[in-house]
């Protein structure tokens, strides 16, 4: 999503149907990485498609794997097996610090001659301490810039290096535990004729972690043995074996929002429940656990290996006491869940909330009381109390202090009970983990029809609507609907049709109106799937358009589509009839004016862009013809609503008609500044 300064969430009624979340990325790279140190083809499921699945794939082709991208997310990688990598070769692995640490150990004990690089970044991430282990086995590595970090040479010309495998291999596991992981994912390679034994120096970190690493090792064949986190065994004979196919679990955490919905919202009209696709009750990740707590609060979960199943059960949800150290990330989404609950619920031992993206127990206590809650915050925990009646409820612009977490559970406030909107500040925020996050959101859950806002703007011919319309849509995260462009393509599909624009085929233009083969993409529409966005601008379809819009059952056969655009979280609106006819209880129109000489200066400027030369004084006789036309047919003439708001742009740059409308936007929604 586009970096906009706030969404504002409608109040939401219910939810239902089916979310597919996206690929894990710690164990999408795993997952890679295993493939292609095993024999034969793995087929991976689901791979999340992010900057650092995709230097992670062009490493492994580099290195002489095979790896077919279908683009649905099925990749197949044919592992190298025994045989020794490409070499030499040169990988720049961007900032994925997932991708450079296991390729480093894995490289550096089969041999070979390699240059591992990334972005600057990367280059300040330390790797010092697994190149030190690496050494200490008989690895040839030197740093080409600073002394502890990429990037690096490895260097092994002959083969294979001679390793010294005897003595246990010591590595700290304090700074990251990716270095264990590297470890644990490369020593098998050459664990043919002795158990190898890593031991941790220092407390380690991120355990879920390395027991994601564990789980996947042991679904390729692997089985090591741990005691504690102190000590891991790879035991001798060891080897590689592809499990075929595999499938990249969701991301976890992510999955706490839509759990978290379907224990808030009531099921829409004929779905049941919520069904939450790509991670199940035995995922191998740690905030899986999140679950049972949501179940204690209320919520009705059932699931299979690959997916989630969930409805509201007890309502109000019921409060709880909760120990959230194994789930730290997750229980943000219950600090939320806590505004629906009967009484007090309290999160202890988040110390760790203080040092994430921001210091999340002050961001979660500030944010809650701007809803109405009462929360008390302590060192490490926080007491959150709901507020005490609907009527307790505050519209509230959610400041998201660049936290992606603090962005998507704010969201579920949409669901109070007062009906009030929500404003999320920062929602592209939200690209850290799941750039997708709102689209999914609003696919699944309903809003009342009238609940969602439409801005109109209406007005005449060339006065800058379609210009103002996108511009204001973009900055909202608002659909947008061109309404002209339907009449466009009407007469473009009468032309295809070989039915002439005349008032005796008014009923076969209408059936043609009300069935158009219609899809749009973004800014492109596509009639019949053939692309025509080039096409219906054309002056004379213009011109057609106005004729077959005059006509009482085309505009008829078009309301159900224009009422179709108003879907959340909101949409704009231009056209002429928008305000009058359309959405007539729209919380906001404008017509927009510019004089007759203003507008066919400005379609004479855009024209001359695209290479077409007119006269101005044409433009203007056309642009008033037109005006006087749309003005004054009986049906849905162009007029100002009367609770229309007038702008007139002659003396204005796009931008400052932007702001203007911006202005008055906000100026009636009930944020408080
Ligand atoms: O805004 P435009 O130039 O794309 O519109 C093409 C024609 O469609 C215009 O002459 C009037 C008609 N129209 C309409 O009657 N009602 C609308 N809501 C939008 C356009």
């Amino acid at each position: 999503m586009q970096r906009i300064p706030f969404l504002d969430l409608p109040p939401l009624a219910s939810a239902g149907g089916s979310v597919a979340l996206p690929g894990s990325k710690s164990i999408s790279n795993r997952v890679l990485l295993l493939a292609a140190l095993s024999q034969g083809t793995t087929a991976v499921r689901s791979l999340l498609d992010s900057d650092d699945t995709r230097v992670m794939l062009d490493a492994l082709r580099e290195l002489g794997c095979g790896v077919e991208e279908r683009g649905d997310g099925l990749v197949r990688i044919t592992g190298l097996g025994g045989a020794q990598p490409r070499s030499p070769a040169r990988l720049f692995l961007g900032n994925a610090g997932t991708a450079m640490r296991p390729l480093t150990a894995a490289l550096a004990l089969l041999g070979g001659e390699y240059e591992l690089s990334g972005i600057a970044r990367m280059h300040e991430r330390p790797i010092g301490d697994l190149v030190d282990a690496l050494r200490q086995l008989g690895c040839h590595i030197d740093y080409l810039g600073n002394d502890g970090y990429p990037p690096l040479r490895i260097a092994h010309g002959g083969g294979r290096p001679v390793l010294q495998l005897d003595a246990p291999i010591r590595v700290r596991g304090d700074v990251s535990s990716q270095f264990l992981t590297a470890l644990l994912m490369a020593l098998p390679l050459v664990a043919q004729q002795q158990d190898l034994v890593i031991e941790v120096v220092g407390e380690l970190i991120s355990k879920p972690y390395i027991h994601i690493t564990l789980e996947l090792l042991a679904r390729f064949g692997i089985a090591v043995q741990r005691e504690g986190w102190q000590r891991f065994t790879i035991p001798a004979g060891s080897r590689y074996r592809s499990p075929g196919e595999i499938h990249v679990e969701a991301d976890a955490s992510s999955a706490s929002y839509f759990v978290a919905l379907g224990a808030i919202a009531p099921s829409s009209n004929g779905k049941n429940g919520l069904n939450i696709e790509g991670v199940g009750l035995d995922s191998i990740q740690g905030d899986i656990r999140f679950i049972e707590a949501a179940r204690a609060m209320g919520a009705q979960i059932t699931g299979g290996a690959n997916s989630l199943q969930v409805r509201r059960g007890s309502w109000p949800l019921k409060a709880i006491s909760l120990d959230c150290n194994h789930i730290p990330d997750a229980a943000m989404t219950l600090a939320v869940m806590a505004l629906y609950a009967q009484g007090t619920t309290e999160l202890s031992n988040i110390a760790s909330w203080r040092v994430k993206e921001t210091d999340r127990i002050a961001a979660m206590a500030t944010e809650l009381r701007k809803l109405g809650a009462t929360v008390e915050e302590g060192a490490d925990y926080v007491r959150i109390t709901p507020p005490a009646s609907s009527a307790d409820w505050r519209a509230a612009s959610i400041h998201t202090y660049d936290d992606h977490r603090m962005a998507m559970c704010f969201a579920l406030a949409a669901f109070n009970p007062a009906r009030l909107p929500v404003r999320i500040e920062d929602p592209g925020c939200v690209a850290k983990t799941y750039p997708g996050y709102f689209g999914a959101l609003f696919s699944v859950s309903q809003a009342a029809g009238t609940d969602i806002p439409v801005i109109c703007i209406d007005g005449p011919t060339a006065s800058g609507k379609g210009t103002l319309a996108a511009a204001v849509a973009s900055q909202l995260g608002y659909h947008l609907l061109d309404s002209g462009a339907l009449y466009r393509l009407t007469a473009l599909a009468a032309g295809g049709a070989g039915v002439a624009i005349e008032p005796a085929n008014e009923p076969r233009l209408a059936e043609l109106a009300a069935h158009l083969p219609v899809r749009f993409d973004g800014a492109r529409v596509f009639l019949h799937g053939q692309d025509v966005t080039d096409a219906i601008r054309q002056e004379a379809i213009g011109m057609q358009a106005s004729e077959v819009s005059r006509l009482p059952a085309v505009r008829q056969a078009l309301v159900a589509l224009q009422h179709g655009f108003r879907r959340l979280p909101g949409l704009v609106a231009d056209g002429r009839d928008m305000g009058t006819v359309i959405f007539p209880a729209a919380p906001l129109k404008v017509y927009l004016t510019a004089s007759a000489r203003c507008r066919a200066e400005r379609r004479h400027k855009q024209l001359i862009s695209k290479g077409i030369s007119t006269i101005i004084d044409d433009l203007r006789a056309d642009l008033e013809a037109r005006d006087a036309s749309d003005m004054q047919r009986s049906t849905a003439p162009l007029k100002p609503a009367r609770d229309a708001l007038l702008l007139d742009s002659s003396g204005l740059t796009v931008d400052q008609t932007v702001a203007r409308v911006l202005d008055w936007w906000q100026a009636r929604r009930p944020f408080s500044a």
